[in-house]
């Protein structure tokens, strides 16, 4: 098994190894350790199953449930609420979705932000991808932290915000609705990585609704402070995506973002989830 560094950002390229395999203990930890060293590994040229991946994920620290959004589109499949799979497409079966996040643009987030045990990561297989555009961008929420003021620090400390997971919004959530409708959970600003116990700023520009606590003008002047620091490009690196691509981000130290891409072009990433435990600050 071989290790390359993406970026001085994070994220590493693994290759010399096949997930079809049993790996051994060894091999399992060693991948866990880069996992929260590195915040997301691409494991390249993986032909693997759904039974694979989720091996896969079951050594990475469990395998998780999507669990159902609360406001799901009527549009959507019904499958891909059944469990541990779900499908990040835009191909249609007769005219109905196999999947779903199938089209363009998605601002940066953290998968799970919205439960109260937040998913520890998100896995990813590439079945089909577009000739271009559809990267997958990451920024290291431990460097977003640690790129801070100490003032700004000082004042983060004990708050806490609101995220919501509104899948009707590709920007930021309206809060002039009945949020008893969207899945959401109230998550400290400023989290401890359960791993590794190291700092990261848990904010994102599309699921951070507000800052609890504080007026409202308040709240609106610091996330967007705070959302400027996780729009660096010191701490953001990207992957393009290969057919064969297994990709797993940790959750708690990065969040993501996508890029947009030409409609009608065929997409296809198998979806599924490494379980996690209470964030805490
Ligand atoms: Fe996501």
């Amino acid at each position: 098994m071989k290790l390359t560094p993406i970026s001085s950002a994070g994220g590493a390229i693994i290759t010399e190894v096949d997930l079809k395999e049993i790996l051994s203990a060894e091999n399992q930890k060693k991948l866990k350790d880069a996992l929260y060293k590195y915040g997301v590994l691409v494991i390249k040229d993986q032909e693997i199953s759904d039974q694979d991946q989720f091996r896969f994920c079951e050594f990475m620290g469990g395998l998780g449930t999507r669990g159902k959004p609360l406001n799901r589109r009527k549009e959507d499949s019904d499958s891909e609420y059944a469990g541990t799979v779900h499908l990040v497409t835009n191909l249609t079966d007769q005219g109905k979705p196999l999947g779903s996040f199938g089209d363009g643009e998605v601002w940066f987030h953290h998968d799970g932000i919205f439960k109260e045990v937040p998913d520890a990561a998100t896995v990813l297989y590439a079945l089909a991808v577009t000739s271009t555009g559809g990267e997958t961008v990451f920024a290291n929420m431990h460097l977003a932290y640690d790129n801070l003021d100490s003032k700004i620090k000082a004042k983060l400390s004990g708050l806490s915000a609101l995220n919501i997971y509104d899948y009707a919004s590709r920007g930021r959530v309206d809060l002039n609705q009945d949020i008893s409708q969207l899945n959401h959970w109230i998550h400290p600003l400023v989290i401890r990585h359960p791993e590794t116990g190291k700092k990261a700023l848990y904010v994102n520009p599309l699921m951070t609704a507000r800052v609890e606590g504080i007026s409202e003008f308040e709240s609106n002047a610091l996330l967007e402070l705070l959302f400027k620091y996780q729009d660096n490009d010191d701490i953001i690196f990207e992957h393009k995506w290969d057919v064969g691509d297994l990709v797993i981000m940790d959750n708690r130290s990065i969040s993501h973002a996508r890029r947009d891409f030409p409609p009608g072009e065929p997409r296809m990433l198998r979806r599924t989830l490494v379980q996690g435990v209470s964030v805490n600050s």
